[in-house]
């Protein structure tokens, strides 16, 4: 008999979903076996109106082939007044902040932190989470961590506005998590199982090239340590950012690894090789049920000790994308989703 094990509600607390046809091909590809996720915003042009992320849920809702779930959604960071927030905040779970250019579709991003302070501070005052992109535009493998006094500075200033690290990559975030009462963060799937020298060490992998840039072995150690430890203020955000093949295997490529589909057995294989699969279920699901006070509907998934062989290609709509681990056997699989 395969060993098996039971997720309640998987949750993945950052994830692109895209617009139009991807939107259409992707969506199931999540929905099928997570409860909930957090949309992020960075459409062009970006979900920074109330009306506009609202019909953006419709879309969601309608891509999702029926399955429960909740798409937790994010507005992108501007100046808003107060009115905008006071409309807003019943329907986001957090703002999502970009400093200007640092990845896909960040253009509208933040260019000066110091400007934009009156929208933090109400904020803070009204409960909406601020969700971070941090990276400086420094030396590409130093930006996270020339960013991390910006963290220290934000969480300082603002000590009741609950801030999230969204996909942290180093040792010394891991570390920050431990500084300030209000700081939390996700991790993504590829930053759990790569560093720099999967991507660029040999023949240069693009499905592997994503923002921020994988790093040193000792840093993936850092967050895999964390999470299979289910570090308390450390939760699953895949971060699964499809782009068509045309955009990842050329000269200029985009950075985003797709992984929603495999992300669950993937996982399972991580954390049972560290004899850690009992964890799973706060990284995937209770961390963030427990950080951003949600309930998602109920989803038991139960994946199997048995391979998965992860498809070369996910196609439709005129889409293709190729996900991590084309082609490659994983040694768990998603069995059941009651
Ligand atoms: O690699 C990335 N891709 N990092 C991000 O922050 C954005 C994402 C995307 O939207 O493609
Ligand atoms: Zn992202």
């Amino acid at each position: 008999m395969p060993r098996e094990i039971q997720l309640r509600s998987p949750l993945d607390m950052h994830l692109h979903l895209r617009d139009e046809e991807m939107l259409k091909l992707v969506t199931p590809l999540t929905t099928e076996t997570f409860a909930g996720a957090v949309i992020m915003p960075n459409l062009v042009p970006p979900v920074d109106h109330l009306e506009r992320l609202l019909a953006y849920r419709e879309r969601i809702m309608a891509a999702s082939d029926g399955h429960r779930f909740d798409p937790l959604m994010t507005l992108f960071f501007r100046n808003y007044t107060e009115q905008e927030l006071a409309e807003a905040r019943d329907h986001i779970i957090g703002i999502k902040l970009y400093p200007a250019g640092a990845t896909t579709n960040s253009e509208a991003g933040v260019k000066a932190i110091d400007a934009v302070e009156p929208t933090f501070r109400m904020m803070e005052e009204m409960g909406i989470p601020l969700l971070v992109h941090g990276e400086t535009h420094g030396f590409v493998m130093d930006r996270e961590k020339e960013f991390l006094e910006s963290y220290d500075y934000l969480a300082t200033k603002f000590p009741k506005l609950k801030i999230t690290m969204e996909h942290i990559t180093t040792a010394d975030a891991v570390a920050m998590l431990d500084k300030h009462e209000n700081l939390r963060a996700t991790v993504t799937l590829q930053h759990l199982v790569i560093t720099l020298d999967d991507v660029a060490g040999g023949m240069l992998d693009p499905h592997l090239f994503c923002k921020p840039i994988a790093k040193r072995p000792e840093d993936r150690e850092a967050l895999v340590n964390a999470a299979v430890n289910a570090h308390p203020k450390l939760m699953f955000g895949s971060d699964s950012a499809p782009h068509p093949i045309e955009k990842k295997e050329c000269c200029g490529c985009a950075a985003g690894v797709f992984t929603a589909p495999l992300a669950l057995a993937r996982l399972a294989q991580l954390f049972d090789k560290y004899g850690k699969l009992d964890n799973l279920q706060a990284f995937i699901s209770d961390t963030a049920q427990q950080q951003y006070q949600v309930s998602p509907p109920e989803k038991i998934v139960t994946l199997s000790n048995e391979p998965f062989q992860v498809p070369e290609a996910y196609t439709g709509y005129g889409q293709h994308v190729i996900p991590m681990h084309a082609g490659e056997s994983l040694e768990w699989t998603v069995s059941k989703v009651q």
